[in-house]
C-alpha cells in the first residue's frame, strides 16, 4: 500500500513539472516512455530505500527525497586508515610497473597437495617437450611423495601443515608463490591439486595463460549462507561485507599479482583472525574468500572473475563430483573443453544462476584449462586419451 502511496504522490507532483500545456499534443509513445522512466526512478527510489521509509521518498515532491543527494553524486568515500593508504600506495606501484619481459618466461604449476601426485604420469606427458618454458613446485603438507618423473623430482618446497578450511591453507598457497617469485622467469603461476588434470596441450595453455593480461581468480557475488553469510563485522573498516566475495581457490595468476599477495599483511591478517572456522558461530574459509574480495578490492578489472580449472557441482551435493575410471571417455574431456560459459550458484533460497561468457582478451574462448576431482583410478584412462584429446 506505502507504495502504491508513493507512486500517487508522484504523479499529483509532477503537475508541477514545466510546461504541462504540451503534455496533450504529446504522442502515445512519447508517453510509454515518460511512463516507463517514471515507474524506474520509482523503482530505483525504492530499492534504495526499502519499503519501511520509502513514504519519505516522493521524487517529485517540494521536501525530495532525504537521502536522495546520497546516491545522486557518489556518497563521500569512508577515510581511509593509515594501514589501508599504505597498502593501496604499495599495491597500486606494483600494479602500475610494467613487468619487465624476460628472455624465455615461464609457467610455474604450483602443486598442493597432502602427499602422493596420483597423475604425475599424465604431467610429465603434458610437459614433455617444452622444457625451459615451465617449472614445477611441489608443496606436500603430510607425506613426501615418491616421484616417476624428472620434472618432479626435487622440486618439493620446504612445507608446513595443511588444515582443511583453515587459514594454514592459504599460508601454503603464498609459500609456493614466494618460492616460484624468486626465479624471475616466471610470469604466471597456477595453483593445482593432486586431483587436478591437464585437458589441453602444454602449448594451449602457455598461449592462454602468457598472452592475457588478467589472472584468472575465481570471484562472484553470494548473497547466501555460504556467501556473505560468512562475513564478520570484526573484519571493519577496511572490509566491508558489500565487497565480501567468493570463489574457488584453484587459480592462475599473473606475477604482479602474485607480487601484491607477498606486499599484503592488512587484508591477510583480517583473514588470518576473522575467517576462520567457528568464527562468530559460523565457518567462514578463507581459503574461498581472501583473494576474491582482494582482487575485488583492489584490482576487480585484473581478474577474470572465473577459474581455468574445472569441477562439476551439477549434482548439488556438498562436494564436487569426483570422476572414476568408469566416467572419463572421450566425449566427456571434449565436453567439458567446449565450455564457454561459467556458471555461479548462490546459495540463499532463490539459488540464482550467475552466468558469465568466456572472454579471453576479449573474444569468446573456451573456459577451461584444467580439470579437477579426478580419482587416481582414472589415470590409465586418461593417459590413453590424453594424446587423442590435446590434438587442438
Ligand atoms: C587487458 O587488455 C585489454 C585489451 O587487450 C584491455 O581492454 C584491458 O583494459 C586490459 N586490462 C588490464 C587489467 O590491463
Ligand atoms: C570481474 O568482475 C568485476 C566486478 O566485480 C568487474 O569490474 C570486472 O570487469 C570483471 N572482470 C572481467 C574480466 O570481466
Ligand atoms: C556430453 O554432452 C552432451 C550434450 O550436452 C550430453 O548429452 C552427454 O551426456 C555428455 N556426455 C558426457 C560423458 O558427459
Ligand atoms: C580419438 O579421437 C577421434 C576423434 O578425433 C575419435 O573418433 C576416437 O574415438 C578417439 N579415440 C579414442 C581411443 O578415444
Amino acid at each position: 500500500m506505502k507504495s502504491a502511496q508513493a507512486w500517487r504522490g508522484g504523479m499529483k507532483d509532477m503537475q508541477i513539472l514545466p510546461a504541462p500545456r504540451h503534455r496533450a499534443h504529446l504522442k502515445k509513445p512519447t508517453w510509454i516512455i515518460v511512463l516507463v522512466s517514471l515507474v524506474s526512478m520509482f523503482l530505483v527510489c525504492a530499492y534504495v530505500y526499502p519499503p519501511h521509509n520509502s513514504a519519505a521518498c516522493y521524487v517529485f515532491s517540494s521536501h525530495g527525497c532525504k537521502g536522495i543527494s546520497n546516491w545522486l553524486p557518489p556518497a563521500p568515500a569512508r577515510e581511509l586508515t593509515d594501514d589501508e593508504i599504505a597498502s593501496r600506495v604499495v599495491i597500486k606501484d606494483i600494479l602500475n610497473t610494467p613487468r619487465t619481459v624476460s628472455k624465455s618466461p615461464k609457467i610455474a604449476f604450483l602443486f598442493l597437495t597432502p602427499g602422493p601426485l596420483p597423475f604425475e604420469r599424465l604431467w610429465d606427458k603434458f610437459f614433455q617437450g617444452n622444457e625451459g618454458r615451465f617449472s614445477v613446485y611441489v608443496h606436500a603438507s603430510k607425506d613426501k611423495p615418491l616421484h616417476f618423473s624428472r620434472y618432479f623430482i626435487n622440486r618439493e618446497i620446504r612445507s608446513d601443515k595443511v588444515v582443511w578450511g583453515k587459514i594454514s591453507m592459504v599460508d601454503a598457497e603464498r609459500r609456493l608463490l614466494s618460492n616460484a617469485l624468486q626465479d624471475p622467469d616466471n610470469h604466471h603461476f597456477v595453483l593445482l591439486s593432486e586431483s587436478c588434470i591437464p585437458l589441453r596441450n602444454f602449448d594451449f595453455v602457455y598461449n592462454y595463460l602468457m598472452y592475457t593480461n588478467v589472472s584468472f581468480v575465481d570471484c562472484f557475488e553470494d548473497p547466501g549462507p555460504h556467501g556473505s553469510g560468512r562475513y564478520s563485522e570484526h573484519m571493519l573498516p577496511e572490509v566491508e561485507k558489500k565487497d565480501f566475495r567468493k570463489g574457488a581457490q584453484w587459480f592462475t595468476m599473473k606475477r604482479q599479482h602474485a607480487v601484491i599477495i607477498m606486499a599484503d599483511s592488512l587484508y591477510y591478517t583480517k583473514f588470518r583472525d576473522y575467517c576462520k572456522p567457528g568464527m562468530d558461530g559460523k565457518n567462514c574459509y578463507s581459503d574461498e574468500h581472501y583473494l576474491p574480495t582482494f582482487f575485488h578490492m583492489l584490482d576487480p578489472a585484473g581478474i577474470a572473475n572465473w577459474s581455468v580449472t574445472h569441477v562439476d557441482w551439477s549434482e548439488g551435493k556438498w562436494h564436487p563430483k569426483s570422476y572414476r575410471a568408469r566416467d572419463v571417455t572421450y566425449e566427456l574431456i571434449k565436453n567439458i573443453t567446449s565450455i564457454t560459459e561459467s556458471i555461479h550458484v548462490t546459495s540463499d533460497e532463490r539459488k540464482a544462476i550467475q552466468i558469465q561468457q568466456c572472454l579471453w582478451n576479449g573474444n569468446e574462448k573456451p573456459c577451461y584449462l584444467f580439470g579437477r576431482k579426478f580419482l587416481p583410478d582414472t589415470l590409465d584412462k586418461l593417459l590413453h586419451l590424453f594424446p587423442n584429446y590435446t590434438r587442438i
